[in-house]
Parts: C-alpha cells; structure tokens; sequence
C-alpha cells in the first residue's frame, strides 16, 4: 500500500508514497472526502530547475540527504560518517482500535544504520491529527541528531500565507499577532528551558487571498525548549511548517540501540475561519480532559503575598466559604524560609512559626468549613538559602567553576536527574499524601541558564516533569492539578494532558485581563482557563472598571476569587455570593461549551459565547468608559447569538422574556442595553 487516507471528525489528512520511496508526502488535507484525491492539491506540475524533487514536493518528513535545499525536519550524523540521511520506505503498520486509527510509515537508511518510524494517530471524536517521529541508531556508534523534528504540515496558500501566532512576555501573555508571509520563513524559537512567556507553540496558517476562510492550525505538545518555522513560497504555492524540539545545550546523541521519540506535533484543519480553528482545538483538549469537577477556588496570593498567618488566612477561608467558595488554596509563603522570594525554595515543610497550631490542625480548619484545601508549590525551585541547596548544591544547573544566574532569586532543580526527580516527586507525594490536599497549584518561575553538557538535558527535565505529574494523578486522582509558569509559561499541549487547568497570566487588571484571555482561547479550551477576581485597582492598575466587569471577565473560564476579602463588607460579600451562584449554575456550559468569540477586547465592545445542548450563555463587555448619561443618540451593541438553534425558542433568564432562535439569529440581542452598565451575562435557555 503506498496510499493511506486518514479520517477525523470532520477533516481527511491523505498521505502518499513517493515513487522511489524516498519520502512520505501529504497528498490532502482537508474537509472530509471519500475518495483518494489524484492528483492532490500538493501536487506540483512543471520541472524542477535548479533543485530537486524532494525540495518541492510536500515531504512529510524531511531529512538532509533526502531533501538539500529546502525546510528539513532532520538532521543525523555518525560520529566518522556520513552527515545526511538517504532512506527508503520500508513498510506501514496501520490499526483501528475504538474510532482511533494508528499509521506508522518506516523507513530505513541501510548506509547510515538509520531507521525512522513517521507516526500518525486520528481519532472521530476530534479533527487533530497527531504526528510524531521515532528514529532508531541501529549501528554499534553513536548517532548524532542535529534536529529531530516531531513533523512538518504543508499547506496550499498559493498567493502567500497570513501567519497568526501568539506572543507575550510576562503579564502580557497571549497576544494575538499576524503576519503575510509571500516568500522567506517566519520562526518561533524558545530557548527557555520551559514553554515560555513570550511565544505559544502554536500557529495557524491561512491563505492570503482568502480572508478568514480555510485555517490550517499546528500545536506542538512539549515543555521544554521548542522551535517551529513556517517556509513560505507563493510561486509554489504553499507553506510549509515544522515543529519540534529545540536542542539548545548539544545535540541529541542516539547510543547504540537507542530510539529517540519526538514529542506530538498537532495539526487541525477548520474551513471556518480562526474561530473555527479554536472551536477544533477546544474539542480535542475536552478529549484530554479528565473527568473532574474544578472547583470555585479562593487564592490568597494578591491578597497576602508571602506574609502568611494561620489566622488570617483561616479569616480569609471563612469569608471564601460564606461566599460560595469551594477549595481554598495557599499559595507562596507557607513553607519554612519563604517570607520573600529569596529563601525556602526546596524546603517543602509547613511553617511552624506561620502556623502554631500545626499544619494539620490549619488544614482540618479549612476542611471544616466545608472547604477543599490546595497548597502552591515550585518543586523545580531552589532558593541559594534552602536546605536543600545547602545539602544537595549539585542538583541545580551549573557549569562547574562559572558563576550560576539567579532569576527571581533562585536556582532551578536538575530534574532531569534520577536523584533530583524522585526526591522532587517524594516531596510532593508526602505533601499530598499527609495532609488532606485536593488542589495543587505547580508553578514555575524562571528559565533555565547555565545547564551545562550532558545528554539531552532538556529532554531528560520535560520527561520527569511529565513522569512526576503522571504518577501524582495516578496515586492522588482526586487532587485537582494547575499548571502555572511565573503566569502562562506553561501552556502547551502536553501539559494540558497532564493538569486539570491552566493560570494564564498574573495580570488580572480587567482590560488587559481580557485581551489576555481572548488570546488564550484561541488555542486552549475555557476549562483550562483559570482566572480570579480580583481587588480594584490592584496590582495591574489598567483603567478603572466596574466590579461587574472583574466577576464577568473571571467567569469567562474557572471562575476563582483573588482579593483579599478580609476587608470587603457585608454588601461585597454578598454580591460576590450572588456571582459565584451565577457562575456555578452555568459552570459546566462555560467550561465544556462551544466558544463563539464576537469582536476583539481592543474594540469598544467584545463579547464570548457558550453553548452546551440546550443553554447558551453571552458574556459581555464595553472596554470604553461607561458614561452613566445619555448625551447623545447611542445604539446599543448587538450580538448575534451563533449557538442557537433557530427552530427553537429560548427564554432569557434574567427578564424571563421569550424569543425564537430564528430572531435571535438573525437580529440578536444587546447583552448591555445603556451605557451604564460595562459587563453582563445572558443566559437563554430552550424551552
Ligand atoms: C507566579 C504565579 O503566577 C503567581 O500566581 C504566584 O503563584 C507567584 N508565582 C508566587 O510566587
């Protein structure tokens, strides 16, 4: 067989076989067909002047010595040898199981010892296809790989390509940016060590003459350092975009035997635009989802930084439960040594000073107020002052006789040891298992500098950081796990297997708030979407907003409280009460919903809709000052619900009025109907 036709939920990824079997290339991807397309849209009449026909054609996986000239995908060397890879096909295994199709495509380089296994799996349920790449050393030397992509996606974009990524720094995570790209290649390179702050690996590719129309969007599922590339040609007509692993410190060395699996890379296809792209991601991170309930959760961070007090936090925690709270969580500061940022890092060992009573007694406090109970750590963090350090100083990153880089006044653990990472993974497995934890909060806050030499050291960290949380859910599955890096440097696709939700950013200023939110839904799912409200003006003192706009923006995912509510009076209490009531009997259509985002939170009016079967729910916002008095003529703004149905009829919550899906299609709503007023929910439900 040297055709294979690969079937999602909605899309169809067709592969064919060269004629010589030098490479795999894509034939179509697109909305679902029947038939086998020949020939595809990939493929490419005329000559090849002046190059090859591996550098033109839409090589699935490309390695130097195959392909010269063009976008590679790898890079191999034997010690003494040949750089460069010229392999054959040598087979396919192909399994169904469950509505999950299985292809691995071989290959074998007999010159180089070489052997390659280019892996797809698609399933129904969702219209991502996961791609990645096994290259064995099958000599009695090392193998050297230079790079060892995961996979590369082509894409038809015969006038040039419009590029949308993500980018950021701290406090600025996710924004959207865009970019045409004619002729040339557009890069996204992390060398952190971590996900990162500044770029999301992620991309999505469009057709420049096509305005928002067919979206071709790639993910890659890894932690650590990454780069993806997008080559663009439009004389040729297409894009192409490689994503995978960024070896920074060396390269990978592939000892005799050896096997290196590179991490997923994620591809979708969506003919509806951006939006339908999201829509497509959201479906597939739902599918990695664990079925777990997240809770309401009160953080004590904004509201009493490291200066944690048994007393005052169990105050907080009786306010957070009157309030309709569900699992109150103590973040920095409540181990030994943590009163600033400079110490305790490694020390994960209760306070006594900070709680007198005990630990156990503190937590049997939060419990008995009906409460879940989580705690924050950083077990990648090593202040120069802990025990730990002191104990074990070989087990941060260092370059033996160089001075070490403090960021935030810490080191970072080698997790990639075997002695680092099962004490870092015993710390947090006694944490769990001694006190009554349902809620885990694992932070990371700043990159890797000075990691030294050494095999493959950022693969060894990601594994055991994977390695650890897999085995925490595995032995504590009722313990809710978010992911968080100094805000959102941790948002990727493999962690999104691997923890329950995301914190996005620590700016929780409302506007900005918003555009950070907006961005983060284009790749990743509202029940990843962590988000508190949070005291006026705070940290992040954007313009003023009503306290509506805060509860409303922090419902548009897993609504949390931030503030410190010690000092609120009866009258916020209860209208806190009142929103985390809104939020909870709509959490579930918000969290597993289908998103329809209308307009841009850098507009005067933005607005994020929910549907889940027969609820929908508008959320909506005036970015512009509210003036609280009609001076001139205003129309309110108006939102075209897109989850109704418009053979139904709907009533509307708040006024209990009635309309038929067919009005509300076609005239919509105005969600905020006098500008007095800068955030409000609408819920519709079928009757
Ligand atoms: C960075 C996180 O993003 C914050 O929410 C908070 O947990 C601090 N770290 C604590 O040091």
């Amino acid at each position: 067989m040297t055709r294979w036709a690969l079937r999602t939920a909605t899309t169809s990824y067709q592969v064919r076989l060269a004629l010589d079997g030098a490479w795999a290339e894509l034939a179509y991807w697109g909305p679902a067909v029947e038939e086998t397309l020949v020939p595809g849209p990939l493929e490419y009449a005329g000559p090849t002047p002046y190059s090859t026909a591996a550098d033109v054609a839409a090589c699935e996986y490309a390695p130097f010595g195959v392909r010269h000239f063009a976008q590679l995908d790898l890079i191999a060397e034997r010690e003494g040898g040949v750089r460069g890879t010229l392999w054959r096909y040598s087979g396919d295994d192909l399994a169904d199981k469950d509505g999950t199709t299985e292809l691995r495509l071989r290959f074998a380089d007999a010159s180089q010892r070489l052997t390659a296994t280019l892996c797809y799996r698609v399933s129904r349920d969702h219209d991502v296809v996961e791609r990645w790449a096994e290259i064995t050393n099958e000599a009695d030397t090392p193998l050297r790989l230079e790079r060892s992509r995961s996979a590369a996606f082509t894409m038809p974009t015969p006038g040039g390509a419009r590029l949308h990524y993500l980018h950021g720094r701290w406090a600025q995570e996710f924004q959207t940016g865009q970019v045409e790209l004619r002729h040339g290649r557009f890069t996204l390179e992390n060398r952190l060590g971590v996900t990162g702050l500044a770029h999301s690996p992620w991309l999505a590719v469009q057709p420049l003459d096509e305005p928002d129309g067919p979206t071709w969007s790639t993910a890659l599922a890894w932690s650590g350092s990454w780069a993806i590339d997008a080559d663009a040609d439009s004389a040729e007509g297409v894009t192409r975009v490689s994503l995978g692993r960024l070896p920074v410190e060396s390269a990978i060395e592939l000892a005799p035997g050896e096997t290196f699996t590179s991490p997923p890379a994620c591809g979708l296809y969506s003919p509806d635009g951006l939006a339908g792209a999201a829509r497509a991601w959201h479906a597939y991170q739902r599918r990695l989802r664990r079925d777990v309930r997240l809770p309401v959760v009160y953080n004590s961070w904004f509201a009493t930084e490291f200066r944690v007090r048994a007393e005052e936090q169990i105050e907080l925690a009786r306010k957070a439960a009157a309030i309709g709270v569900e699992t109150f969580v103590v973040d920095d500061g409540w181990f030994v040594g943590r009163d600033d940022d400079r110490g305790g890092l490694g020390d994960w060992e209760p306070d006594p000073v900070k709680f007198p009573g005990g630990f156990d007694r503190f937590v049997a406090q939060v419990r008995e107020l009906g409460l879940g109970f989580g705690l924050w750590v950083e077990p990648e963090g090593v202040s120069p002052r802990s025990r730990l350090y002191a104990e074990h100083p070989d087990w941060v990153y260092q370059v033996p006789g160089r001075p070490m880089t403090t960021i935030r006044n810490q080191y970072v653990l080698n997790l990639g040891r075997a002695d680092a990472a099962a004490w870092a993974h015993a710390a947090l497995d006694r944490l769990l298992s001694r006190y009554d934890i349902s809620y885990l909060k694992w932070d990371m806050n700043r990159p890797m500098t000075e990691r030294g030499a050494g095999a493959d050291l950022d693969g060894r960290h990601v594994a055991n950081y994977y390695a650890i949380l897999e085995a925490l859910r595995r032995d504590h599955p009722g313990v809710v796990v978010e992911g968080c890096a100094a805000g959102g440097g941790r948002a990727d696709l493999a962690t999104v297997a691997r923890c329950d939700v995301l914190w996005p950013s620590d700016n929780t200023g409302p506007l900005d708030r918003l555009v950070v939110q907006h961005g983060f839904l284009q790749a990743f799912a509202p029940h990843l979407m962590s988000s508190w409200v949070t005291d006026d003006p705070g940290f992040f003192a954007t313009s003023p907003r009503s306290r509506d706009f805060r509860y409303v923006t922090a419902m548009a995912g897993v609504l949390g409280i931030g503030a410190d509510i010690s000092a609120w009076d009866q009258e916020r209490l209860d209208e806190a009460a009142r929103w985390i009531g809104l939020y909870r009997s709509v959490r579930d259509v918000v969290q597993l919903g289908e998103v329809h985002r209308h307009g841009d939170p850098r507009g005067p009016f933005y607005a994020v809709e929910y549907t889940r079967d027969d609820t929908v729910v508008l959320l909506s916002w005036r970015t512009g000052h509210a003036r609280g008095s009609a001076t001139h003529v205003s129309r309110p703004p108006r939102v075209r619900p897109r989850g109704v149905d418009p053979a139904a009829r709907y009533r509307r919550r708040d006024d209990d009025s009635r309309h038929s899906g067919a009005a509300l299609a076609a005239a919509g709503l105005a969600p905020l109907p006098d500008d007095t007023t800068d955030a409000s929910v609408v819920i519709l439900d079928r009757v």
